[in-house]
């Protein structure tokens, strides 16, 4: 498996400009970004508590631009690499506050980046207003783009759904900020003023990549970004200017150990593919001049050469047909239709899970996709083969 990217060693932090290090990262090579680039917080003055003990906030070099202008250049300069190296199958995450994310989203949308989401990051336990002159500042912003309008990218829609039982997950994200023993310190001291939550880089990385996608991160201060991706078994790339915080990263890389592989698997998103019922007519496993019936016997059908089903004078599809009988404008015919097997009737949706289990190569079945009965059914288990009696009755005519 290849382990470098471009002159770069993949799970690895380097040491520089970020702008001048992505010059040698090939175009189109990157699944995932995530950039926390520095926010330009225009803090003039040191910050105080009432009782006088002096704010860890941010007030570091690297957060120092001489005006708007200077700030808007290095940004655009970063975000265009971003995009340069960025796959058409790729999303970026870019995450800030008031003072910078409304110019990152009008240079992203300039750029050509599509802004696909923007997530506010709910602080549970924001720090307060301390002069009591403004709102209590508990939130950040994080802008999620695909490369363009066209892109195809990864997006594990049921698996986060399933993560936030069974609810679509929606755009306000409830996490606390960074604490306690996560929260990395040196001689007692905050090691980085910004170090962000792992949780929030998890939700990212979970949703927007894949096992062994390559993630990548310009700005990875304490290296967060890196630490959730190395154990997530994804490959990892970071840059970092200062060389304190490519350290500090580094031992706290060093420290982490990848999940097992069949636990990150996406097993949720690997959709069937769709069957029409013309090929369980084809492999006989439903036999043309068969008898299709409702659930409650009252309507029949019968199924034709070519997967048309005839009832009374009519024929269409086994949709089509079970819509009329509904009286509705569409129906589901995998529903609606049975057929007899030993004097029992059996869901042709049951019978075509069979199918996908035994000809297809499917390790995984997405309960969405299965009906009660067929989870029942003793036969449908681990052992692959043991269900084939199931096709071997001759259709139990
Ligand atoms: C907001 S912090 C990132 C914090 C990080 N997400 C974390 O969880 O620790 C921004 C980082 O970008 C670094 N930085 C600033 N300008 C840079 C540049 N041109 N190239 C690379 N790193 C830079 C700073 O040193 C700082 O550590």
């Amino acid at each position: 498996m290849k382990n470098s990217l471009g002159s770069f060693e993949l799970n690895n932090i380097y040491q520089g400009d970020c702008i001048e290090l992505m010059k040698n990262i090939p175009e189109s090579s990157v699944d995932l970004i995530f950039a926390d680039p520095p926010y330009n917080l225009q803090l003039n003055n040191e910050l105080y508590r009432p009782n006088q003990t002096k704010v860890e906030a941010v007030n570091d070099e690297w957060d120092k631009f001489n005006s708007f202008e200077e700030y808007d250049e290095f940004s655009k300069k970063w975000l265009n690499e971003c995009r340069r190296i960025l796959k058409d199958t790729g999303s970026i995450w870019v995450i800030g506050t008031y003072h910078n994310i409304f110019r990152l989203g009008t240079i992203m949308q300039n750029l050509g980046f599509w802004i696909l989401n923007d997530i506010i990051w709910i602080k549970t336990n924001p720090m307060p207003n301390f002069k009591g002159t403004r709102f209590n500042n508990a939130h950040e912003t994080l802008i999620w783009a695909a490369k363009s309008k066209n892109s195809k990218y990864t997006f594990h829609y049921h698996s986060l759904k399933i993560f936030n039982d069974d609810l679509q997950m929606r755009s306000d994200w409830l996490i606390p900020i960074c604490q306690g023993e996560e929260r990395i310190k040196v001689n007692g001291k905050k090691a980085h003023s910004t170090q962000k939550p792992e949780e929030l880089l998890y939700r990212i990385i979970i949703s927007t990549s894949n096992p062994d996608d390559i993630v990548f991160d310009p700005f990875t201060g304490s290296g967060t970004t890196l630490a959730v991706a190395k154990k997530l078994g994804r490959k990892f790339l970071g840059f970092e200017k200062d060389e304190t915080y490519v350290k500090i990263s580094k031992e706290r890389l060093e420290k982490i150990k990848p999940l097992e592989k069949d636990l990150i698997e996406i097993k949720v998103e690997k959709r069937l593919p769709r069957i029409p019922f013309g090929s369980l007519v084809e492999k006989g496993i439903i036999e043309v001049g068969e008898t299709l019936y409702s659930k409650d016997l009252k309507h029949q059908a019968i199924v034709q050469a070519d997967g048309s089903i005839v009832f009374e004078k009519l024929v269409g599809s086994i949709h089509k047909v079970s819509a009329f009988i509904l009286n509705k404008e569409r129906n589901n015919g995998w529903d609606f239709w049975y057929v007899m097997r030993d004097n029992k009737l059996v869901s042709i949706n049951d019978l075509r899970l069979k199918y996908y289990r035994e000809c297809f190569d499917v390790d995984y079945f997405f309960i969405n996709d299965l009906k009660k009965s067929t989870l029942s059914d003793a036969k449908f288990s681990n052992d692959k083969n043991s269900s084939n009696e199931m096709f071997d009755t001759n259709n139990g005519k």
